[in-house]
């Protein structure tokens, strides 16, 4: 690790003098030599190369779009953390910027910057961001330099916070306390400001601070502290939603992302009800408002072992943007912007389907395509979509809807690699109004996958089918009949 370490820190004092793998030009042509692995997805954004995790200081400035992310230039690993950035003006093609940030040789982010977000303050975006020192994790601030957000200067005051609050925190062989990631809004002239964390012997918590002027904070307490053995001891990347009557705080528990709903006052969050976003891979997620609706990003992380990781060159994908807004239920549905990437199309008309029935959907096959179908289970016991199936199914993976409610993802013939996860991951009971009945839009592309549920929840998930021909799909009625009132399939575009 020490070796590693260095060699980071070699590459770290390099992008000083604009070399790779740091600038836009140089990460295009690395996305294009890593483009041939079979693994890679076309329409999720994932890294040009080398690691990705926690989707970053999401914005909507000057007409577009702008993307940063958790990156190692150094390789397809956790270290030396970096922020790279894409953007694109219609949300779903991206184009690969330089690195935006560097941890500085010295200063409170020599060790990596970060997971934060940005805000627009009078005009000028600014990061905040998480700066990794030997023991210490504390914020920092950076302004933008231009309108393209290329690059930012930081505050010669970082950390713009001295020390974590005096809470009973943890602290581990490597950290004095865990104390990181940023999400900070406006209110009447106020900044507001939750950091991650966790208070010993009690749970996960987001800590408070306000400024006037994203420089001079002042704690303000704990607005909601979880029990840890319901929602974790540590809270990381939390992520707040004003929805006007009703508030939403999503937070990630180092094992997924958990969300509230209920009101903010300004000091505190009470608690209505807990919601899950997702029951698979998505980590770390962040969002923005934009219009009436939130748009979220999450890190869907490898399940295959680190050193296929390192043969491939790359790590980590982000979840197609999702839209979420809040009626009396919370949606969460794929961007309606992402259909601009449809290109052929099958559907199947309203019909039944008995257990026996051919496969209607025999002609379609792909890595990149999109399922929108709406079924009921009739008299069946379950329905099946199979996926990403070799010609003698001795590949393939089944999204399964059973009567009692469940919906699972069975990876146990995804690949015939044995270094890759083949745990089933499942949403246990399906939100929805009619049980029977079930909305399933299903995003396959390449080992990325994201099942959308209802509009209420999602899933997503890796896999790695090792056959160049387990491209196949098909549907199926088990133990009786099926009726399918609209099935649709289409071939997705590259998004690159
Ligand atoms: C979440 C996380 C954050 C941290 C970042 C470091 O995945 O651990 O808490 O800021 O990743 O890369």
């Amino acid at each position: 690790r020490t070796l590693l370490a260095g060699i980071d820190r070699f590459f770290a004092a390099d992008v000083r003098f604009g070399r790779r793998p740091y600038t836009a030009e140089a990460l295009t042509e690395l996305r294009a030599e890593t483009a041939p692995d079979p693994h890679r997805p076309t329409y999720h954004f994932s890294p040009p190369a080398n690691w990705l995790n926690d989707p970053n200081g999401l914005v909507y400035w000057n007409d577009r779009y702008h993307l940063f992310y958790q990156y190692n230039p150094g390789g397809p690993y956790h270290g030396t953390i970096h922020w790279g950035h894409a953007e694109s003006d219609d949300l779903v093609h991206w184009t690969d910027r330089s690195v935006a940030l560097t941890p500085s040789l010295e200063g409170p982010d020599r060790d990596g910057c970060w997971s934060g977000c940005m805000v627009v303050d009078d005009g000028q975006p600014t990061v905040v961001y998480t700066g990794a020192d030997g023991r210490k994790q504390l914020p920092c601030i950076a302004r933008a330099r231009d309108d393209d957000l290329a690059a930012f200067e930081k505050h010669p005051g970082n950390p713009v916070i001295e020390s974590p609050p005096d809470a009973n925190l943890y602290a581990t062989e490597e950290w004095d306390a865990e104390f990181r990631d940023h999400e900070v809004w406006r209110e009447d002239g106020t900044w507001y400001h939750l950091v991650g964390s966790g208070i010993v012997d009690e749970g996960g918590t987001v800590f408070l601070y306000r400024s006037p002027d994203l420089t001079e904070w002042t704690y303000a307490g704990t607005p909601l502290v979880g029990e840890r053995d319901e929602t974790g001891g540590i809270w990381e990347c939390p992520d707040f939603m004003d929805f006007g009557g009703e508030q939403v705080l999503a937070v990630s528990n180092l094992d997924s992302v958990i969300g509230f709903r209920g009101s903010f006052d300004g000091d505190t969050f009470d608690v209505d009800r807990q919601v899950t976003f997702d029951h698979g891979n998505f980590y770390a997620s962040q969002s923005i408002p934009d219009g009436d609706r939130y748009l979220s990003w999450g890190w869907i992380r490898e399940d295959r072992e680190e050193s296929a990781q390192w043969d491939a060159g790359w790590s980590g994908a982000l979840s197609v943007p999702r839209e979420i807004s809040l009626d009396d239920e919370l949606s969460i549905r794929p961007a309606p912007e992402l259909s601009a990437l449809r290109s052929d199309h099958e559907s199947v008309d309203e019909r039944s389907l008995d257990p026996d029935d051919d496969n209607p959907l025999a002609d379609v096959e792909g890595a990149h395509l999109e399922f929108d179908l709406d079924v009921t289970l009739e008299s069946a016991d379950a329905f099946d979509l199979v996926v990403r199936a070799s010609p003698d199914g001795a590949e393939r993976t089944v999204v399964r809807y059973e009567a009692d409610g469940t919906l699972t993802l069975d990876r146990r013939d995804s690949s015939q690699s044995d270094a890759v996860a083949t745990e089933p991951q499942s949403i246990p009971d399906v939100p929805g109004s009619d049980p029977d009945r079930i909305r399933l839009r299903v995003l396959v592309d390449a080992s990325v996958l994201e099942l959308f549920v209802n509009d209420r929840t999602a899933l997503s998930s890796r896999i790695y089918p090792t056959r160049s021909d387990s491209l196949g799909v098909s549907v199926r009625a088990r133990g009786g009949r099926v009726q399918v009132h609209s099935l649709d399939v289409w071939t997705l575009d590259s998004a690159m």
